[in-house]
């Protein structure tokens, strides 16, 4: 069997706001600010070329060490933008998910992604998780934990079926933008076979044909996982060959 040409799913780690910024001297959350609009684009463009889930990094673990008026700038426009988008995402059947620790997010927040999770419930055109106070290695932990309270041994389907993104199958692609060749605690369990790219690209500018530059070089991969490439050669061209 074939791989599909479009990621079924895609990851992204939006990465380049407050370089974006800088090079027009602007503050850095005019950069966030652009990177909102950013995502809007890209929810759209996937969804028109067939991706169903789309899954973003907009806010790390290791994000709170960042000066104290960027953290609070980022809070404040992820409930302006959240209460302000989520009428357009409903009429796009988009499903907004939170994945991430809801420990520590103010009360404001926390309302602001009950409802948004509430009110877009029952769309399926695409599933959007927002990855929001999210660590790869958080989510391994909280899995564990809840695993460890039934006191049975562990397996890696139950792992699965315990971190954030149990919902939905693991990523087929992951991109990260921004020029940076690190993971920086994104996805590490769900990542193991997806295909990478790492583009110079702000996220700011990612656009259209950004993203459909990945999803062609992502077509043009091989994904073995662990096979040969004889044993993951599409049928018919094993047909032609015999
Ligand atoms: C990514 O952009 C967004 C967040 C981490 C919240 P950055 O803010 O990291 O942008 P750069 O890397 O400084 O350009
Ligand atoms: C990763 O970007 C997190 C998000 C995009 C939300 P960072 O800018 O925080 O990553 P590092 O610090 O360069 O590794
Ligand atoms: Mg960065």
């Amino acid at each position: 069997m074939s791989v599909p040409l479009v990621p079924h799913h895609i990851a992204i780690v939006m990465d380049g706001n407050g370089r974006w910024a800088k090079k027009r001297f602007l503050p850095r959350i005019a950069g966030h600010k652009q990177g909102v609009d950013s995502l809007k684009r890209c929810v759209k463009a996937c969804d028109a070329r067939g991706v169903r889930v789309l899954t973003v990094f907009a806010f790390s673990s290791e994000n709170w060490q960042r000066p104290v008026d960027e953290v609070s700038g980022i809070m404040d426009l992820f409930a302006i933008a959240l209460a302000r988008e989520v009428p357009q995402l409903n009429r796009d059947g988009v499903q907004l998910r939170f994945i991430g620790e809801r420990k520590g997010l103010s009360a404001r927040v926390l309302k602001s992604i009950e409802q948004a999770e509430a009110s877009t419930a029952s769309n399926h055109q695409l599933v959007l998780n927002v990855c929001f106070n999210y660590g790869g290695r958080w989510d391994i932990v909280q899995a564990a934990a809840k695993l460890n309270a039934m006191g049975l041994p562990i397996t890696e389907e139950d792992i699965n079926q315990n971190l954030a993104l149990s919902h939905v199958p693991d990523p087929d692609l992951v991109i990260r933008t921004g020029g940076e060749l690190r993971i920086s605690n994104f996805l590490l369990w769900q990542s193991a076979y997806a295909e990478f790219e790492f583009t110079e690209t702000l996220w700011p500018d990612f656009d259209e044909a950004a993203l459909d530059a990945a999803i062609a070089v992502y077509a043009g991969r091989e994904r073995r996982f662990g096979k040969t490439s004889d044993q993951v050669k599409p049928v018919n061209s094993v047909a032609s060959l015999t």
